[in-house]
């Protein structure tokens, strides 16, 4: 039944038996026998389709004529929770506004419903460190583009084990190479739409080139975005710069770095903290280039397009950002909602 390559497992049912029609006791029992390495991770879905939540991650589906599936018409936020707290979550439930605003989307639950399913998820995941994955779809409803022909949008919710990241990727630094994949266009790259093939083309390229990142470049050379990641730099005259949010998605992390960093600029540790275009030969010359994002929080660059940033080294900067980040991960209250009521 699965066939292995590497330590990932590829799932090739037996076609031995023929193909025929199955009742729905022989899917579930098929679906239950389906167990992959990666489901360990795998803590709970709650899905409006259902009506509740799952815990087996054989269970962890939606249905093919979701919209979401076929056309990508649906919208998504990834947050942590760390220690029983979910970190940034209004941030997160305003950005997810704004994306379904941009897909004309109605969201299938109020506000205050979709932050108790979020808590209600993690607690049945039983773990107060974790990654959580919302989904808002424009549901089931036939197999064309029209969203018209869905009758009701719906939520997904998947509370994954948290995967840190690696201490030797904060002390020895990440690699980052410019894409090929063409930037967005404003309109889509403002949206954290799950029609994302060109942010996955980007994580690809990274992969093949044997990088870790890459970076989006705009018609007139300025830098763009990763993958699933904002960048910045530090320029020699002690400002911290961003691109503009025009072509990039407006990343929470970043967004938060550049409010806390605001504090520095006041007692006159940073020049400023703004959004600039940004052309590869500054960042190439920059005596630091910075990634931000969820998953990691803030990653030092030490060499772009094969160019040593900041001598190849990790700079001062990127640890000061991310303590200041840990620490407000650790005790702003206005940052933090609690996953118990
Ligand atoms: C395209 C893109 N840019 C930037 C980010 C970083 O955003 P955040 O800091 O909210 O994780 C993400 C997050 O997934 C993203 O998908």
């Amino acid at each position: 039944m699965g066939k292995a390559k590497g330590d990932e497992v590829l799932w090739v049912r037996d076609m031995d038996h023929g193909i025929r029609k199955l009742g729905p006791d022989e899917v579930l029992e098929r679906l239950k026998a389906l167990k992959a390495p990666y489901h360990e991770g795998y803590l709970a879905m709650y899905s409006s389709w259902y009506g509740g939540i799952v815990t087996d991650p054989a269970l962890m589906v939606v249905p093919l004529d979701d919209h979401l599936v076929h056309r990508g018409d649906g919208i998504f936020e990834a947050f942590k929770c760390i220690h029983g707290n979910l970190y940034g979550l209004e941030r997160h439930l305003d950005r997810l506004e704004r994306s379904a605003a941009g897909l004309h989307l109605s969201l299938p639950f109020e506000r205050a419903a979709i932050t108790r399913i979020v808590k209600a998820t993690v607690r049945a995941a039983g773990v107060r460190d974790a990654m959580v994955r919302l989904f808002a779809s424009r549901g089931p409803g036939g197999f064309s583009t029209n969203p018209y022909e869905c009758p009701a949008p719906q939520l997904y919710v998947v509370c994954c084990r948290f995967l840190s990241t690696p201490a030797a990727r904060y002390e020895r630094g990440v690699t980052l190479k410019s894409s090929h994949v063409p930037i967005k266009i404003a309109y889509l790259a403002s949206m954290k739409s799950c029609n994302y093939l060109p942010n996955v083309l980007m994580k690809k390229e990274a992969e093949d080139a044997g990088v870790d990142f890459t970076v989006s470049i705009d018609e007139d050379g300025f830098l763009g975005e990763g993958s699933t990641e904002n960048v910045g730099i530090i320029t020699r005259t002690g400002e911290l710069l961003v691109p503009r949010f025009d072509r990039v998605l407006r990343g929470t992390t970043v967004t938060r770095v550049m409010e806390l960093a605001a504090g520095l600029v006041e007692k006159g540790e940073l020049a400023r903290v703004g959004e600039a275009d940004i052309s590869r030969g500054q960042a190439y010359e920059a005596p630091e280039i910075i990634m931000f994002g969820t998953s990691f929080d803030i990653l030092p660059v030490v060499r772009f397009d094969d160019r040593p940033i900041g001598g190849g080294k990790p700079g001062p900067w990127a640890t000061r950002l991310l303590e200041l980040l840990r620490t407000d991960m650790a005790g702003c209250e206005a940052m933090l909602t609690p996953i118990e009521d």
